[in-house]
Parts: structure tokens; sequence; C-alpha cells
């Protein structure tokens, strides 16, 4: 027999029609924060949308590990499917192990190396093109560079610079936008108010200007693997360069020997990871120059590391082992503002979370930043403290639930831990950095990631001139 169940608490402070959705919007860190006083589960209202928050790190991690019964739904997959299709981030678990069978291998160990190479070529582009007092704002000029990073990860080469560059501007105004558009009744969305307009029109390009590189780019590798076909003979010949695309591209159903994926496929997975590797890492790069600029002592330990490992260069992979110290404060960033932040899921069956019934249907929420706030966790968590991440220490390698978990599990983790930990030392290794007084805008809504706004800072060189 059904054991009885416990109740759900509601969150106190739902107003008619709007429930907790003003709340929520106005600040939402300090909503989240409030939810546990509350009880491990707590339902909150958006709008007319009832979401259960999860607020127990074990409920979180089971409902993590039951991806087929806690399945994507909810408003902000649903949104994101529009966007990004049925790619990896947003397709149903019934869907998902094949599509991460393919994609694994790209984030395989040995590949990081190589990434670790175009990240540092990226980074000594971008990071070299700024000059002594320049104002920049960081949160633009770090989305450049993972952007360009992840687009090389992606396509193998860097694209044309006024594509890149409409690229980057509708990525940006699609992902601004997505959060407050996955909260808009679908009437309301329908309208053609300029930001809905603006909001539709992004993604149409995003989606119609990579389905033009992907149809590119297959033709190129069809060419090269007729051309290396016939080289095969010859000794020495070179294979070509693989990168997602090309090894996507060559994926073959084991049965059928067709390829694994359409066109349409291919797109939505390289738009799915633009969208997950671009906002995320460069937000979280910001948040670790912001609280290390706020923060001299932390400040003044990174540099010497930097200093005494880089010597002003610029960082590669063989550097990783001994900036210790920047990977601490990077974690430690990303345990304070977790890019990730608010993510929904729908129940395929009824189920239970401990004592609680939950019936199917429902929408369900986890947010790592509520979790990388908990007290039980994390003593005194708002204090910014790299040494919590000290080597040696028994925790995790990285804040509980940030990378989120079970088979869903973000597959670029390491990816984003290189590619931070590189940035924030070549950054720091070679310009000081000021922030200006009135240089962190937060976003005046949630957004998909929590990212600053705006981060203002000018830049003075730590370095002589002419060195590497
Ligand atoms: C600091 C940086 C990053 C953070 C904090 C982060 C966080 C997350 C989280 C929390 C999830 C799980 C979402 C959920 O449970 O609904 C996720 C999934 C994912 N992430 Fe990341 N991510 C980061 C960087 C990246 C990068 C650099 C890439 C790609 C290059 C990437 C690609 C993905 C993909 C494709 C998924 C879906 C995985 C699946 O469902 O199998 N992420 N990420």
């Amino acid at each position: 027999m059904e054991s009885a169940s416990a109740v759900i608490a509601q969150a106190p402070g739902a107003l008619p029609v709007l429930g907790h959705l003003a709340a929520f919007l106005r600040t939402p860190l300090a909503f989240l924060r409030g939810l546990p006083a509350h009880g491990p589960l707590v339902e909150i209202r958006l709008g007319r949308q009832r979401v259960v928050v999860v607020c127990d790190p074990e409920f979180t991690r089971t409902m993590l590990v039951h991806d087929r019964i806690f399945d994507k739904g909810g408003p902000l997959y649903e949104r994101l499917r529009e966007a990004g299709g049925q790619g990896l981030a947003s397709c149903p678990a019934h869907e998902h192990r094949r599509q991460r069978r393919l994609i694994q291998p790209a984030f395989h160990h040995a590949r990081f190396p190589g990434y670790a190479r175009v990240m540092g070529e990226r980074m000594q582009v971008l990071l070299g093109g700024w000059h002594d007092g320049q104002t920049v704002d960081l949160t633009t000029e770090t989305r450049r560079i993972a952007a360009d990073v992840v687009i090389s990860a992606i396509f193998g080469t860097g694209l044309d610079p006024a594509l890149h560059t409409r690229l980057a501007t509708d990525f940006h105004t699609l992902l601004a936008g997505f959060t407050r558009h996955s909260l808009t009744p679908k009437r309301l969305r329908a309208l053609p108010t300029p930001a809905n307009v603006r909001y539709e029109q992004a993604t149409r390009r995003v989606r119609r200007t990579m389905a033009g590189l992907t149809a590119r780019y297959r033709a190129q590798a069809e060419a090269e693997a007729e051309a290396q076909a016939r080289a095969e003979a010859r000794p020495g010949a070179k294979a070509g360069e693989t990168n997602l695309l090309s090894l996507l591209i060559s994926a073959r159903d084991p049965e059928s020997d067709a390829p694994a994926l359409t066109d349409d496929e291919l797109v939505d997975q390289a738009v799915t990871m633009y969208s997950a590797g671009t906002e995320t890492t460069a937000g979280a790069v910001c948040w670790s120059l912001f609280l290390a600029a706020r923060h001299p002592e932390v400040r003044d330990r990174l540099t010497a590391e930097t200093d005494a490992v880089l010597g002003g260069r610029t960082a590669s992979w063989q550097d990783l082992p001994q900036l210790t110290y920047t990977r601490q404060v990077f974690t430690e960033a990303i345990r304070m503002y977790p890019p990730g932040w608010f993510l929904t899921r729908g129940t395929e069956a009824d189920t239970r979370l401990g004592p609680y019934a939950i019936p199917r249907g429902t929408t369900v929420a986890y947010s790592p930043y509520l979790i990388s706030h908990l007290p039980t966790l994390y003593p005194d968590p708002e204090r910014f403290d790299p040494d919590r991440w000290a080597p040696g220490d028994k925790r995790p390698e990285v804040p509980v639930t940030v990378f989120g978990g079970g088979a869903r599990k973000c597959v670029g983790d390491e990816f984003a831990l290189v590619e931070g930990v590189l940035m924030l030392a070549s950054l720091l290794g070679r310009w000081h950095i000021e922030l200006h007084a009135d240089s962190l805008s937060l976003p005046r809504l949630p957004q998909l990631t929590l990212n600053p706004g705006r981060m203002r800072a000018t830049v003075r060189s730590r370095v002589p001139a002419g060195s590497p």
C-alpha cells in the first residue's frame, strides 16, 4: 500500500493572479535563498504556472539521477527547444542517450590539449588587442573570447568577422530575451511588441546562419574525405582537423550505416553548444574578476601565482597544474554565481521524492544557486572564500549541482574549467583591472544564465611592452 505523503509547503506571499512572479523577477536570488526555510520542497506560483522547487541537495541529486521520470520540460526547456530544437541540452530522455554517445567523444580528455591551444590563440589575439588605459566592458570581452573558442571547437576554424559579429549579436538578443519570453503567456508572446519581434527575428536568423554554416561544412568535410581517400596510400598523409561538427557529420547509424544526424539535427547541436558554452563560461570569468577586484588579498595571491607561472604570457595546457589558486577562485565564483541558476523539469510519471508524492505532469525546478548557498553545505555562504577549494580538502572538486548531475550533467564541465582558468590567468597575468565605481549593472530581469549585465573597467598593462 502507498504510504501517506507529506504536504509540500507553499511559499508565502503569493499575490492574486501573479503569484510569486513579481518577487521572482524583481529579486530572484533573494527569493530563492528564502525558500529552504519553508521545507525541502516548496511550491511557488509564477503566474498560473505552479512550480515545485527542490531545496534539498539529496532530493536534487535523486531528481537528477532519475532523468526519465524528471525529464527535461517545464517553461525553460519548452522555450529552449524553440531556439535549440531537440539538441543535447533540451531533447527528451528517450532521445538523449543516443545523442550523448555521439557527442561525448568531442569532450574526451585527449582532445583538451588541442582545445587549450585554440583557447590560448584566441585569448592572445583578443587580450593582446587591448591597450594600456583602455576602458572595456568585461562582459562583452569575455563573451567574445568564449564565443570565439566555442565556435572554433564546433567549426574548427574562426568565422569571418562579419558573420561572427552577426551571430554573437543575435545570440545575445536571444539569450537576453529568453527568460522573459519563457515566463510570458503564449498569447502575449505572439504580440508584435518590439521585444518579441527582436527575439523572433534573432531566433530565425541564428538558425538560418547556422544552417548555412553546417551545409558548407558538410560539403567541405565530404570533399576532404574524398581527397583523403585518394591520398590514403601515400605515407605521411595528414588527417584533417577534427572538431565537433566533423565528428557528428561522420557519425553513422550502426544498423543502417546512414548518417546518424540529419542536417537539421546538426544545426540543433551547433545552436545548443553555442548557447550552452558561451555565456556560461564568460559569466563565470566575469564574476571571478569582479570578486577578485573586490578582494585585494585574493587578487594579490592570484597575480603572484600568474606572475610565477606565466611571467606575462598567455596560459597554456601545460600551465594548468600550477594554476591551483586560479582554479580555486574560479570554482568559488561559480559557487557564488552559478551560471545555470534555475532549471526546470516535467514529471513523466507519478513519483515521489522522499515522503512527498509528485503527480505526473508537475513542473519541478532545481537551483544550483539555492543549493550553493545552503549554510549546511557552505558555512557563511555569502562569504567569498576561495580557500574552501584548497587542494586536499575532502569536498567534491566543484560545487554540488553547479554542473547539474546524472545523465544530463554538463558535457562541457571540463571544457569550462579549463577555459575559465586559462582565461582568468592569462587576463590577470597581463592586465591590472580597475573596476569603475558604477562598473556592475545587474540585468534587470533574470536571464537564462546568471551573468552581470555590464562590467566596465580600465585595464592597465602589467607586462613590459614587447613581451610575448
Ligand atoms: C561554467 C560554465 C558552465 C556551467 C556552470 C554549466 C552548467 C550546466 C548545467 C547546470 C547543466 C545541466 C542543465 C540541467 O540540468 O537542466 C549543463 C548542461 C549542459 N552543458 Fe553546461 N555549463 C557550463 C559550460 C558549458 C560549456 C563550455 C559547454 C559546451 C562547450 C556546455 C554544454 C552543455 C550541454 C550540451 C549540456 C546538456 C548536457 C546533456 O543534457 O547531456 N556547458 N551545463
